[in-house]
């Protein structure tokens, strides 16, 4: 059989999924094309899935704006996408649009191959952020047995608000201001926002004064691979984790989900950083 897959969103004539899934094609002699499917503001967006349905898709991923936009056009959801209230994986079954989210359990993913030992210690989590990506990442680590996790934000109520989306274990809500103050409390801290993204490489969304001993700072922004917030962590001794293997992660669970074949990353996350770093 020969798949279609591709991606839908705004813009994203630039977007590193259709190299990841032909990469992942050819590591398992699936046959098929991943292709990206435009849609602009302006477009009919019902139509346009429409049209990815009569195509007989057999799955897309959907990227900014249209997360949350797509669940209305879909036939059922998965637990984790519910909770999180966006879909980035969508697997045409038999005809029926079901929407999952990987985002989330692809962060735990990639922190877990990059750090083994993380997952047999009890450790303090905090998030930086509470916008769509914090919220598929608390879910994600909470589902995966993470329960201890507090979140700074800039705006208060929407860390409230991830804070509800989950009730086993414990979850403190702060200000960034208040977060600066506490940082050495926490074994890994996780900048869940596009601060520090190109072509803002200066930015840094707290100051990274007050850190433990052996943390882990994390970063989801991957243009630039080093942003300036992991350089800042790892001049002060912090070990760090980036964000392009998120992106390897959540496409291998996506993957995982529209073939049902395991396919193994190898060296994926160093040829990416090649292609980021141009
Ligand atoms: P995404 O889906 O990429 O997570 P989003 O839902 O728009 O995007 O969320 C953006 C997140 O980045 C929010 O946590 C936002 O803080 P607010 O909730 O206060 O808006 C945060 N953010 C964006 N720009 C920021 C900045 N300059 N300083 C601090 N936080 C910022």
């Amino acid at each position: 059989m020969t798949y279609l897959f591709g991606l839908i969103g705004y813009p994203i004539k630039h977007s590193l999924s259709p190299w990841i899934h032909t990469q992942f094609m050819e590591k398992t002699n699936i046959t098929g094309s991943y292709e990206i499917f435009e849609i602009d503001l302006n477009t009919d967006f019902k139509q346009a899935i429409a049209e990815l349905r009569e195509r007989n898709i057999n799955g897309f991923n959907i990227t900014v704006p249209y997360k949350e936009k797509i669940i209305s056009e879909l036939d059922s959801l998965d637990d984790q996408a519910k909770r999180i209230g966006a879909v980035n994986t969508v697997l045409n079954y038999k005809g029926q649009l079901i929407g999952y989210n990987t985002d989330g359990l692809g962060y735990v993913k990639s922190l877990e191959m990059a750090y083994p030992k993380i997952k047999t210690t009890d450790i303090k989590i905090l998030l930086l952020g509470a916008g769509g990506a914090a919220r598929g990442i608390y879910n994600g680590l909470k589902g995966s047995g993470y329960l201890n996790i507090d979140i700074a934000n800039r705006t208060i109520e929407k860390a409230e608000e991830i804070k509800k989306t989950f009730t086993k274990g414990e979850t403190k809500v702060m200000s960034l201001q208040a977060a600066e103050q506490v940082l050495d409390q926490y074994d890994l801290i996780v900048q869940t926002t596009s601060v520090g993204m190109k072509p803002n490489v200066a930015e840094e969304i707290v100051n990274l004064n007050k850190l433990k001993p052996n943390v882990i700072v994390s970063d989801i922004v991957y243009q630039p691979i080093m942003t300036q917030f992991l350089k800042s962590a790892q001049e002060k001794g912090a070990q760090i984790h980036t964000g392009h293997t998120m992106l390897l992660y959540q496409a291998q669970l996506a993957f995982n989900i529209w073939t049902e074949t395991q396919v193994d990353v190898g060296n994926m996350d160093k040829k990416l950083e090649k292609i980021l770093e141009g």
